[in-house]
């Protein structure tokens, strides 16, 4: 039986290596990384806020406190603030510490995605929740779990979101086959996580944004290492579908992956050409430099 229930809790894992964002993520975790004036997981848990979820819940590992710090309240640096009249700083960083209810479970071995979301599964409880990966921006009108919330409110069942890719990148995905039902809406037959190129015709990728029923814990829990040797949450999403019906969500928006260099350029290209402040000078200095890459033109003989 599907049972309509509101969505009030957001799960981001954050616990993973970022070995890609090596050397930089050796001593701060990537998603501390700036995009023109902030860091990437605060944009992240924006996107939840602005979805109106009542509760986060970071997957966190060691080294990774300075996540958590971010959200927290500093009575010293308040107060310190406060004595230097610098009273706009102190109502940003009390905005940022009062932006939502964050709740931490450590990931003690980094086991892969699908361990992450099983160690939160006490905390959630038996209730949807969606899953908001640390290091993939959403930039999109609607926020894009509102999207899939809206979504969820006309049929509650689970979802993933996901873009489509060309083939020669379909290996670096989870990639979803499937029937379209509506607008953007495709009900999910396989699911394979990275698969070997030509092994399918599908060009949905999954990215870092899903809408859960709580069934997908007990999955989970049977779930065996699989690519990589890491408990995939593919796999067990492939178990969801054959349970009950599964859903991908073609979003509306860019989606930028932040934990992969170029990615990350990207996405501060992308976001600081939206800032309020800076768009118009950036935009002006972004042409000057495309002009200077410019190929001269050839000279006729
Ligand atoms: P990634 O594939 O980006 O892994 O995980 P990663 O380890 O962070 O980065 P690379 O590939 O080594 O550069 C996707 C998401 O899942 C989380 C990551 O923090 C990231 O948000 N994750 C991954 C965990 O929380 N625990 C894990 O064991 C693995």
């Amino acid at each position: 039986m599907n049972q309509r229930k509101k969505v009030r809790k957001a799960v981001i894992p954050v616990a993973g290596m970022g070995t890609r964002f090596l050397p930089a993520s050796k001593a701060i975790p990537k998603e501390m990384l700036t995009i023109v004036d902030r860091p990437t997981i605060q944009y992240i848990v924006e996107e939840v806020v602005a979805s109106g979820i009542e509760e986060i819940i970071f997957v966190t590992s060691e080294g990774k406190a300075a996540i958590e710090n971010h959200f927290d309240y500093d009575f010293q640096l308040d107060a310190l603030l406060k004595k230097k009249n610098k009273t706009k700083l102190v109502e940003e960083l009390r905005h940022i510490s009062n932006l939502i209810d964050i709740v931490s479970v450590r990931q003690k071995k980094p086991l892969g995605l699908g361990h992450a979301i099983l160690t939160t599964k006490n905390v959630v409880g038996n209730e949807p929740f969606l899953v908001l990966l640390g290091d993939d921006l959403v930039q999109s009108k609607v926020p894009c779990c509102l999207q899939m919330i809206n979504l969820f409110q006309e049929l509650p069942e689970s979802y993933v979101a996901v873009q489509r890719v060309s083939s020669d990148q379909t290996h670096q995905y989870g990639i979803v086959e499937g029937d379209e039902i509506q607008d953007r809406v495709f009900k999910v037959g396989r699911m394979i996580e990275k698969p070997a190129p030509g092994t399918t015709e599908s060009d949905m990728a999954i990215i870092g944004r899903y809408l859960l029923q709580p069934d997908i814990f007990d999955l989970l829990e049977k779930t065996t290492p699989g690519h990589g040797g890491e408990i995939q949450l593919t796999d067990a999403l492939q178990a969801l579908a054959m349970r009950r019906a599964m859903y991908a969500y073609e979003f509306e928006g860019t989606r930028y992956d932040a934990g992969d260099k170029l990615g990350y350029l990207k996405a501060i290209v992308a976001f600081a050409l939206q800032h309020p402040e800076l768009k118009d000078e950036f935009r002006v200095h972004i042409m000057e430099v495309a002009d200077s890459f410019k190929k001269p033109a050839k000279k006729s003989k």
